[in-house]
């Protein structure tokens, strides 16, 4: 809790540090009710920041000093000053050594920050600033540090100790406890540093270099989740060799372990050669997890170990640059996770993700750049903006310059700099280097924010035969940034004649024509390409596979998008216009709903998913997409003043509707499907993980014909699936059904069976908060006093409150904003235990602007009653007083 307003920290005020810090010894004496820090620090003045010997000022909070000396001879009060989150003292030499023991409290730590506990282990977050909750420290990026590490504990309660890098040494002492060093011979800076002690159990495997070097791999669990390690193992492996074929890159310790634990605020960490994961990212059964977990697990074990080169090797000179390691490693694990499995779902699964949240963030309060210039709390800015728009910047890059220039743009990155903790600019020099392209336009993608807008226009020559395409972009104003330039939007594009073959694309001036996908570099707030040898007037295909992070409008009829959706060669964009064909069509909806129309839904949506579903050689994936309707929150996104219940009632219309017109065809898809599960064992792989999502997304519609003949069907699959992604389905299925004794049956079934298993509660909760059926609100207040709901776990707080707020807009939405000042609620209740975990919960309250003014009201009410209830975090503070101006 601060006791001052936070300040606001600024990128033009970054200075290098005045010390380095060469060498860092740490012993951590672990207890019940206290913890031991002692700190060895070899300091020296940094060569690079002027002269003399200014004051030395150390980052420390919440930490009992017991001792400190220089050079061996202790420091008396005077010889220090210390505040709330500094220790300041003065050096008499360039170089210098430093110890200071300190007292900490893991064991009622409930930020989840620095060390704490997490049930019976003891374990570390400290990335971005938790090393100055553990003990004095230069806790800034760009001081690179060699860690030694000596942890030691009761032997008993904690058999298993763990640190950074390799053990070299353990040793037991009288009174039952133990100890072991470890040594990690990287430098590294503080926010990589990890330890963990408890209980542990672990598989062990390994994993031999492109160079011939064996790596032990161990993943450490609490007992009970033993026979849950083998996917994260094999995604660990396959991440391993995925990164040195493709970027080249290998392992460089002869260790790498991952630890999962149950209480933590993120996904996951990339603490070097020993990774802390939130359990939900780690953990897969087929009994237990579903194919979306499956999937859940192997990209964010790929991503942490991908951050071993993007992150940990070349590291971030300080926060405004995250995205260097964020946006890169994002990018990194997409690609991986499109090779191992369907590279069109990956992608678009995660565009429906950016459009509907990214889009939203850039449009809100919280609007910040790539690269922000300003923060009060930097845990505030692990965003969606940072990672995933991040991702879409070095995606672009990659399409602009061609996987061969990139990868020789990596490899300079990499040898350049490595081992040094570097910027942004840094990133696009060496791709500039490399590649001979220049990205000087291109980066302001890292300085802007917003979503930009490119709206197309065409003319047709039929004389000259010539097709014009017109571009003309503009981006709206953000927070601080009123006013933008052209940003560089790489336009992959096809041309489609009447049959739906593309045509060679020649531009004019051009003497032959390249190939039928080209990408066009938008450069210009206005800019015309013009096509030459355009015998009939084409149909464009745009931005296909998503190649910018834009909001693209072409005046498409409603037929031209039927046509795309059969013809365009890009599997993304025939999926992006059904899409929009479903926008259009449920939009006409929602303006019925509005005018108290009777509801005529558009028969050619029926006729366009009836299509897709009688072709059985369309990839099953790729019809469970088609089939998804656009999802309420990306529909908001769109509208100018969202009307959260008329879309639900177009919404819900259309559904109804295509259960009506479709049902034979759905029914035999989902018989079909529902077969073949039956007979053929589980495995998470692409095929049947396509099989699956055509299923339950074809019994989710079935279910709305009400028949007993569905309810027999949807309890069969619920009591008879041999995994997770049948069963939660079906119950989600009865959840959101009238159905009432069947659903009380189901959850009362499912919750008895897997009551001990933290993470199937998890989903339990979310799929009973996240039902639009009326009394939402109250299901959620009845849930939070269910024996395995605590506020204290994130997990519980994202499945149980999170689900509610993000996705149940009817009932969060309340008229009478119950709900609006429930969550407010729990955030107060949440700024004084866990800080980031309130702050992130606040979101759906910064997002007033989009709503009636009824609603506006209510919402901006809540947020004045968060900042007025007492002293609030940095966290809190940031994001309700920047959504209230
Ligand atoms: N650096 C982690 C990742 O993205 C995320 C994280 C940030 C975890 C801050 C904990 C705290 O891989
Ligand atoms: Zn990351």
């Amino acid at each position: 809790m601060r006791s001052e307003q936070p300040k606001t920290v600024y990128l033009k005020d970054y200075r290098a540090p005045d010390y380095l810090i060469d060498e860092t010894h740490l012993t951590f004496e672990l207890f019940e009710d206290h913890t031991l820090v002692h700190a060895q620090l070899v300091m020296r003045r940094n060569p690079q920041a002027g002269s003399g010997l200014p004051p030395l000022v150390l980052d420390g909070q919440q930490l009992e000093l017991l001792s400190l000396a220089v050079d061996d001879v202790p420091l008396g009060e005077g010889d220090y000053q210390q505040d709330d989150s500094h220790l300041t003292l003065q050096p008499t030499r360039s170089e210098f050594v430093i110890d200071s023991s300190v007292r900490i409290h893991p064991e009622s730590n409930t930020a989840l920050e620095g060390l704490y506990k997490s049930g019976g282990m003891f374990c570390t977050q400290c990335e971005a600033e938790g090393f100055r909750k553990i003990t004095f420290y230069l806790d800034r990026p760009d001081v690179m540090s060699k860690f030694t590490t000596t942890v030691s504990a009761a032997q008993r309660d904690y058999p298993v100790l763990l640190s950074n890098g390799n053990p070299i040494a353990s040793g037991h002492e009288e009174d039952g406890r133990h100890w072991a060093t470890w040594q990690d011979p990287f430098r590294k800076p503080a926010y990589l540093f990890a330890l963990v002690a408890g209980d542990l159990w672990c598989i062990e495997d390994s994993f031999r270099t492109m160079s011939g070097r064996d790596v032990a791999l161990r993943i450490y669990v609490e007992p009970e989740n033993i026979g849950k390690l083998q996917h994260g193992m094999d995604s660990l492996k396959k991440s391993m060799k995925w990164d040195e074929e493709v970027y080249g890159r290998e392992y460089d310790l002869d260790i790498f372990m991952i630890v999962a634990v149950n209480d933590f605020n993120m996904g996951a960490m990339e603490n070097k050669g020993l990774n802390i994961f939130n359990s939900s990212c780690v953990l897969a059964h087929p009994e237990t997890a579903t194919d979306a977990a499956h999937q859940r697990v192997e990209a964010v074990v790929a991503h942490e170990y991908f951050h071993n080169w993007s992150g940990n090797r070349v590291t971030c000179r300080d926060w405004f640059q995250l995205s260097l390691k964020e946006g890169f490693t994002v990018f990194r694990d997409a690609e991986f996770s499109a090779d191992m499995n369907s590279r069109t779902v990956k992608r678009i699964e995660d565009v429906a993700f950016l459009r509907t949240q990214q889009f939203a963030e850039d449009a809100g309060p919280m609007a910040h750049p790539v690269r922000p210039d300003a923060y009060m709390e930097i845990s505030n800015f692990y965003t969606l903006t940072i990672y995933e728009k991040g991702a879409e910047v070095l995606r672009m890059i990659h399409t602009l310059l061609g996987a061969e220039a990139f990868r020789q743009g990596s490899d300079l990155y990499f040898d350049r700099h490595d081992g040094q903790a570097v910027t942004c600019d840094d990133f696009i020099q060496a791709m500039e280097d490399a590649s001979g392209v220049d990205l000087g336009q291109f980066k302001r993608w890292y300085t802007q924010s917003g979503t930009p807008r490119l709206v197309v226009e065409e003319a047709y020559d039929p004389v000259a035969h010539t097709y014009s395409l017109t571009f003309r972009q503009s981006c709206p104003p953000t927070p601080g940034q009123e006013h933008k330039q052209p940003f560089v939007i790489p336009v992959a594009m096809g041309l489609l004649d009447a049959h739906g073959h593309e045509l060679p694309l020649r531009l004019a001036g051009e003497a032959v024509a390249d190939g039928t996908s080209r990408v066009l570099a938008v450069t210009e707030a206005e800019q015309h390409f013009t096509f030459v040898d355009v015998a009939h007037k084409p149909l464009p295909s745009l931005l296909r596979g998503f190649s910018a992070p834009v909001k693209l409008s072409f005046p498409y009829s409603r037929d031209q998008l039927m046509f795309l959706m059969q013809h365009d060669s890009d599997g993304f964009n025939r999926w992006e216009a059904g899409q929009q064909l479903s926008v259009q069509v449920l939009q006409e909806l929602v303006d019925q709903q509005q005018r108290d129309e009777a509801l005529s839904l558009d028969p050619r949506l029926i006729a366009a998913l009836r299509s897709v579903l009688a072709d059985e050689s369309l990839d099953a994936a790729m019809v469970a997409e088609m089939l998804s309707l656009p999802a309420e929150a990306y529909l908001a996104e769109l509208s100018e003043v969202a009307d959260v219940d008329a879309i639900h009632a177009a919404r819900e219309f259309a559904r109804a509707q295509i259960c009506a017109e479709l049902f034979d065809l759905l029914w035999a898809r989902y018989q079909a499907c529902r077969e073949q599960s039956r007979s053929t064992p589980y495995a998470a792989d692409a095929a049947q993980i396509a099989r699956r999502s055509l299923q339950n997304i074809a019994l989710s519609y079935l279910a709305l014909a009400g028949s007993d003949e569905v309810v027999d069907v949807c309890e069969e699959q619920f009591e008879h699936a041999d995994n997770m992604t049948e069963r939660l389905a079906a119950m989600a299925v009865l959840v959101n059904s009238p159905f009432e004794s069947e659903k009380a049956t189901a959850l009362a079934k499912f919750a008895d069976y897997f009551k001990d298993d933290a993470l199937v509660m998890d989903q339990w909760f979310s799929v009973q908060a996240g039902s639009p059926l009326p009394g939402g609100l109250e299901r959620v207040e009845a849930l939070m006093h269910h024996p395995a709901f605590t506020l204290k776990n994130p997990n519980k707080v994202r499945a149980l409150i999170g689900a509610f707020a993000n996705q149940n807009h009817v009932n969060f939405h309340r008229l009478d904003g119950a709900g609006y000042r429930f969550l407010a609620d729990q955030v107060i209740a949440l700024n004084a235990l866990n800080p980031q975990i309130a702050s992130r919960l606040l979101t759906p309250l910064t997002r007033w602007r989009k709503f009636d003014s009824a609603r506006q009201a209510l919402m901006r009410g809540e947020l004045e009653r968060i900042l007025a209830s007492g002293e609030l975090s940095s966290d809190v503070f940031e994001v309700v007083s920047k959504s209230l101006v």
